[in-house]
């Protein structure tokens, strides 16, 4: 492997401090209040770090609800909280990433695997989130810790073999409940009301900075269009696997106040399973940003199979009172 492959060209900083995490994904990000508007120079940097670390944190920023909106906004339109699950009543930008929300009141039964839970926010949509925006409230003394992952990288150390394969390929990516006996009733009733449903290109091409993304997110990828139903499942085994390699990914230790914001055209993420294991609490928030229908390599679009495009908090909240 050849150090051109682990590196992607990087900005220069100097309204604010950046430094890496690991080699391949994320850096923290320091010298900025995000409770008050960032000059324009800063916000350019900040965007700038976020498409070339593709997670950045933020460190004891204590912001409110009111403060996360008002720094999503500076980084792009906001959607509804959650387009499956809802959102904060006062609040339509921001979903609460509460332990025991109803998205993880279905856990565990299945066989637990390398990718098992790794996901990119609702893929399953024809315009997933570009960003997410995740504000820690409270946070267990130990445990709870984010994991993302970097699908540049992944795609990079693929085979050219491998790679000039699965770029012909397109992803369905569909919403569903686990088929599991004790599916809860209201989950399910939740992904039924917004079915969701889509064809993506294997692998994408970052709109930003142009990088091919190896774009498999476990959770909501159900087969690859076109191969018989055990090509289909044995190649994502490899790739699910191949894309959470420990190289490709870095993993936060959250501190109450904390801010983390990902490139969701670029990266997977795994929220903790350990903190079922114990009693602490963990409450964080989340705003997600307005996505583009992705690309393919040859410029192929994705597809919609069913559902609507997940719309800014404005628009949604405009079509529910109007239906
Ligand atoms: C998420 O999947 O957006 C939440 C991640 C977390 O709970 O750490």
């Amino acid at each position: 492997m050849s150090t051109q492959e682990f590196s992607s060209p990087r900005s220069e900083y100097t309204h604010i401090r950046v430094s890496p995490l690991t080699l391949n994904i994320g850096a923290e990000i320091s010298g900025v209040d995000l409770g008050a508007p960032l000059a324009p120079e800063a916000l350019a940097e900040v965007s700038a770090a976020f498409v070339d670390w593709k997670v950045i944190f933020f460190r004891g920023q204590n912001l409110d609800h009111a403060q996360h909106v008002s720094f999503a906004r500076q980084m792009g339109e906001p959607t509804i909280g959650h387009a499956v699950f809802g959102h904060e009543d006062e609040f339509p930008e921001v979903y609460s990433i509460a332990k025991h929300r109803t998205a993880n009141s279905i856990r565990g039964a299945s066989m637990a695997r390398a990718w098992t839970d790794w996901h990119t926010d609702i893929t399953a949509a024809i315009n997933p989130p570009m960003a997410s925006i995740l504000r820690g409230v409270t946070i267990p003394p130990f445990g709870g810790d984010t994991l993302w992952t970097n699908l540049a990288a992944a795609y990079r150390a693929l085979s050219p073999a491998l790679q000039s394969f699965v770029e012909g390929l397109n992803g369905i990516h569909r919403f569903e409940a686990p088929a599991e006996p004790d599916a809860k009733k209201d989950y399910a009733e939740l992904i039924e009301k917004r079915r969701l449903e889509s064809v993506h290109p294997l692998v994408t091409v970052h709109p930003v900075s142009g990088e091919k993304i190896l774009y498999v997110s476990p959770a909501f990828l159900q087969e690859i269009e076109g191969l018989a139903p055990r090509e289909s499942q044995a190649l994502l085994e490899f790739l699910w696997e191949h894309s959470v390699r420990q190289d490709f990914t870095v993993r936060f230790k959250w501190q109450p106040g904390d801010l983390a914001m990902w490139d969701n055209r670029s990266t997977a993420h795994l929220a903790p399973s350990d903190i079922f294991q114990t009693d602490f609490d963990r409450q964080l928030y989340r705003i997600t940003l307005v996505g583009e229908t992705q690309r393919g390599t040859d410029g192929r679009a994705s597809r919609a199979i069913a559902g609507l495009p997940i719309l800014s908090a404005r628009e949604e909240l405009a079509l529910a009172q109007s239906s």
